[in-house]
């Protein structure tokens, strides 16, 4: 008999006919698409300074860390991951996905409004969504109707308010106007929480575009990928000492579950330490040569749209229809390019694209082979 339940078989060929199936599918090809910013998930220097930290480092860490498990190298990574973010204080998670699952799911009660960026990531959508809070949806990047949003649904009473945002949009490659969303969550008596998972190791001394923007200490809580700019994985919570000891008393994806793997808090810490000698440096040039490449794309005629920043890692060349992201994302693919075809639900129906990225992987030249290689896939 065939094990595998009818309706899901079905589910999977609906996939493939609208164009929504995926298969994994190995790194082949120069690097347009990973979110190794600052090239570190393979760099020699920094695997040698992770293996000698690692020497005499335990396998696991043998219970959650409420239990027996929060070992002295957690706290030790914490510390640095914490001054790293210009903050009191900071908690470790296996990665940004989990973050956001155990801050929102763990403030959002009952009474509690969040104000939600329409082009949110789905583990911002997945984190209020396990909360308990009500949702509104802001439109993108868009301060004032947030500000108006805000005057239309009043605090209830006992509730707090939250707007979240991520600072760099991981899949259109803006900004959020953080001064300004600041501004409004200031006015209202709303706080902020900011996913500065794209913008960690790039921006404001790494701290990300809150710091960059001047207005770090006015977030409520941000939240840090190691697995993008760092090159490794994990993330962390950023904030007083009093969120911290909230997410440790009330946040269930932290409590229930064993402690970050010991090796994972030892590289997170070996990458930061890693960042302050080559970090800036490198972050500069890959910015620069973002710019680089959006010229050589407007020389090969390949539309972005102005929303895109001018000087950020990510660009959207969005095609539409997800049968064009995919042919396209193929053929520059055979031309040993990798670039990857994003598809709805990850962006809005009807706006599949090219999700280009500029890492310390892909030279100028490569860039500037690519750009054409682009134009002349785009003109077909
Ligand atoms: C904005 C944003 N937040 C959170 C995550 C999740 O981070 P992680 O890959 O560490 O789970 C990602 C990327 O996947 C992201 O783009």
């Amino acid at each position: 008999v065939d094990r595998f339940p009818g309706p899901l078989g079905a589910r999977l060929e609906a996939l493939h006919a609208a164009g929504l199936h995926r298969a994994l599918r190995r790194p082949e090809g120069a690097d347009l698409s990973s979110n190794d910013y600052l090239g570190f998930a393979a760099d020699p220097g920094l695997a040698a300074r992770a293996r000698a930290a690692l020497e005499g480092v335990p396998c696991g860490a043998g219970a959650s860390r409420l239990l027996r498990g929060d070992l002295e190298l957690h706290h030790e990574c914490e510390a640095v991951l914490a001054r790293f973010a210009g903050r009191d204080a900071a908690l470790l998670f296996p990665s940004g996905y989990q973050a956001n699952l155990a801050l929102l799911s763990s403030l959002l009660r009952p009474g509690d409004t969040v104000f939600s960026d329409a082009l949110n990531h789905a583990s911002i959508i997945d984190g209020i969504r396990l909360g308990r809070g009500s949702k509104v949806i802001y439109p993108h990047a868009d301060a004032s109707a947030l500000d108006l949003l805000l005057a239309r649904h009043p605090p209830r009473p006992g509730g707090s308010r939250f707007v979240i945002t991520e600072s760099l949009f991981s899949m259109d490659g803006d900004r959020a106007p953080l001064a300004a969303l600041a501004a409004a969550a200031a006015r209202h008596g709303a706080h902020l929480i900011v996913d500065e998972a794209h913008a960690t190791g790039l921006y404001g001394g790494g701290a990300g575009l809150a710091r960059a923007a001047g207005i770090g200490e006015r977030v409520f809580a941000s939240v840090h990928t190691g697995g993008k700019a760092l090159g490794s994985a994990g993330a962390w919570v950023a904030g007083d000492h009093r969120l911290k000891e909230y997410l440790v008393n009330c946040a269930r994806p932290f409590i229930f579950t064993t402690a970050v793997i010991p090796a994972l808090a030892v590289l997170l810490r070996a990458a930061v330490e890693f960042w302050a000698g080559h970090g800036p440096e490198r972050a500069a040039e890959v910015l620069a040569r973002a710019g680089a490449l959006r010229g050589w794309l407007r020389e090969a005629g390949v539309d972005l749209p102005s929303a895109a920043i001018p000087d950020g890692p990510i660009l959207p060349i969005v095609l539409g229809a997800n049968e064009a992201a995919l042919r396209a994302a193929a053929r520059l693919q055979e031309s040993g390019f990798d670039v990857r075809a994003v598809r709805p639900p990850t962006v809005p129906e009807g706006t599949a694209r090219l999700r280009v990225t500029v890492t310390w992987n892909a030279d100028r030249e490569t860039l500037r082979r690519f750009a054409t290689a682009l134009g002349g896939v785009l003109a077909e």
